[in-house]
């Protein structure tokens, strides 16, 4: 039952939907005549890639990178392995990476520095959340959907061991439930 991981809905579907349309609409001017390249980083970040991009209107492709990250399941080691590559060629390409959360911001440090070395024109990144308040580097966020605080949360591709992604909110995981999940 729903109510029994729940602790409270953090951001409604509502929210989400006029946020993401809002980005779509930004993103739509500032890569007009660009042809970007939305690039969704496996599995969190691809349910915020599909509304966003159906809120572009300008044309743009997408591609999928898987990255593996090892050690405690519920944060990121900072140690990425590539796990399945883009099919596209990114060289002289405007690139955006989608993610849904940006939480030490790891994973990202370690994709921008892979993908830079591929001489785009350009790189930047959009997420749906960010914990800036769990940051080990600096990034640069270009599109940010919203803030949040350290809570551990699930829902629109955030996951609790693979589960809870198609929640179509964000909301905070009761904590009784997540000690569980260190045993
Ligand atoms: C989560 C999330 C981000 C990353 C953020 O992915 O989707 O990709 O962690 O953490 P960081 O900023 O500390 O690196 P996860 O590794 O859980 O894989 P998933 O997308 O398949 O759930
Ligand atoms: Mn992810
Ligand atoms: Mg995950």
């Amino acid at each position: 039952m729903l109510e029994n991981i729940i602790e409270e809905i953090l951001i409604s579907e509502e929210m989400i939907q006029k946020r993401v349309k809002e980005l779509g609409k930004q993103i739509s001017r500032d890569y007009a005549d660009k042809d970007p390249i939305l690039i969704s980083i496996l599995k969190g970040g691809v349910y915020f890639l599909i509304d966003l991009t159906r809120a572009i209107t300008i044309p743009h492709t997408i591609d999928f990178m898987v990255v593996s990250s090892y050690g405690d399941s519920r944060e990121t080691s900072g140690i990425v392995r590539l796990v399945k590559d883009l099919k596209e060629d990114i060289r002289h390409r405007y690139v955006l990476i989608i993610e849904d959360i940006i939480d030490s911001g790891l994973t990202l440090d370690y994709l921008l520095k892979s993908l830079q070395a591929r001489e785009p024109q350009s790189i930047e990144i959009c997420t749906l959340l960010s914990k800036p308040s769990r940051r080990k580097v600096d990034l640069h966020v270009k599109y940010l959907g919203y803030e949040i605080p350290d809570k551990f949360v699930v829902g629109y591709g955030l996951d609790y061991q693979q589960y809870y992604r198609n929640l179509p909110f964000i909301c905070v995981f009761k904590s009784d439930v997540s000690v569980i999940s260190k045993q």
